[in-house]
């Protein structure tokens, strides 16, 4: 079997793969790897191995050369979220998508609470403060934030990640709210969390944290329209995808104050950012670390190469991703 990597991989998934005695040919460029030479490293492999930022929609798969000997079978997301990929169009061409869930949970739910205490206790203007050397003296009143104890806690998508975010906050006494499809027993018992509707989340919440995947549905799930719900004080984090937010909203309701703050891990078009958001104090702007731990990373490679040895071995991989069933609600499953 032939494998492509997309990004410079890890010791121990590339062995997993090289024990089964596969050739495995690597992209050694500074990542993401132009579309083009991608889809021409796709003329003979059989598996491929890509992660957020390699773009795998209709025309990918419209082009793909499909060598007899080699043609693409199974391609294994390194990444929990797969909105870079076209899941149906993938299925429809007979290629198996995996991705790498749960391993990532715990590192994602932490940033999540990071960026609540962060944006909250104005951590990183703290921190420009005392670097440029400008601080002169503690002061009754200066950078007065707010705290989590007590406050009413909002999940938006309540699956793995935002559960675990939850749980992660019981430390601090919050009152849970969380809009989901479905009902989540484990925030009901383990909480009292209570499911409401997405519209009370965002007019009752003190911290609002999203954890829904990118689909069509959640695109711009919280634009002008639903920041407006929220109350002045709130602090919205986002730890999923940026496109959930319309970013150039939530950059005006910072500026003029209409919310109190955002903790941010992705961006609309990542790197890239709206226009003046990073001149705003009261944003705390993290580049996407949600499972940036060692531990973490090698973990979702061991998954990855693991999904993708069982897919190309005709087995049934550990983490099959289907075509998405439609959002009609806000709901989570990342
Ligand atoms: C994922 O796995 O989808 C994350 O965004 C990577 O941190």
């Amino acid at each position: 079997m032939k494998i492509h990597v997309t990004f410079n991989f890890f010791q121990s998934p590339l062995k997993l793969i090289r024990d089964q005695e596969w050739e495995i040919s690597t992209y050694a460029g500074s990542y993401p790897q132009p579309q083009d030479a991608l889809l021409q490293a796709m003329t003979d492999c059989d598996g491929l191995i890509c992660t957020l930022f390699d773009r795998l929609d209709k025309a990918f798969f419209a082009n793909l050369p499909r060598d007899a000997k080699h043609p693409l079978r199974a391609i294994s997301q390194f990444g929990v979220g797969y909105d870079n990929i076209d899941i149906a169009a993938a299925e429809t061409a007979g290629i198996i998508v995996t991705n790498t869930p749960g391993v990532l949970t715990d590192a994602t739910a932490e940033i999540a609470i990071a960026l609540m205490l962060a944006a909250a206790r104005q951590i990183s203007e703290g921190e420009r403060l005392v670097r440029s050397g400008e601080w002169t003296v503690w002061e009754p009143n200066q950078m007065l934030g707010t705290g989590l104890t007590g406050k009413t806690l909002g999940i938006i998508g309540a699956g793995r990640i935002g559960t675990a975010t939850a749980l992660k906050a019981r430390g601090f006494n919050m009152r849970t709210l969380y809009a989901a499809r479905n009902p989540n027993l484990i925030l009901e018992t383990e909480l009292g969390a209570e499911r409401v509707s997405f519209a009370q989340l965002l007019g009752e919440a003190d911290f609002i944290s999203v954890h829904v995947p990118l689909t069509p549905a959640t695109r711009h799930l919280i634009g002008s329209d639903q920041l407006r719900l929220m109350k002045p004080t709130a602090i919205l984090v986002n730890t999923s995808r940026g496109a959930v937010i319309d970013e150039a909203a939530l950059a005006a309701a910072l500026r003029e104050g209409r919310i109190a703050a955002a903790g941010l891990d992705v961006y609309e078009n990542e790197p890239r950012l709206t226009e003046g958001l990073a001149k705003l104090s009261n944003v705390v702007l993290a580049p996407h670390l949600g499972s940036a731990t060692r531990e973490t990373r090698e973990k979702m490679g061991m998954l990855a190469a693991t999904n993708l040895i069982a897919a190309l071995k005709g087995e049934n991989p550990p983490n099959r991703v289907r075509p998405p069933r439609p959002y009609g609600s806000p709901t989570g499953n990342a």
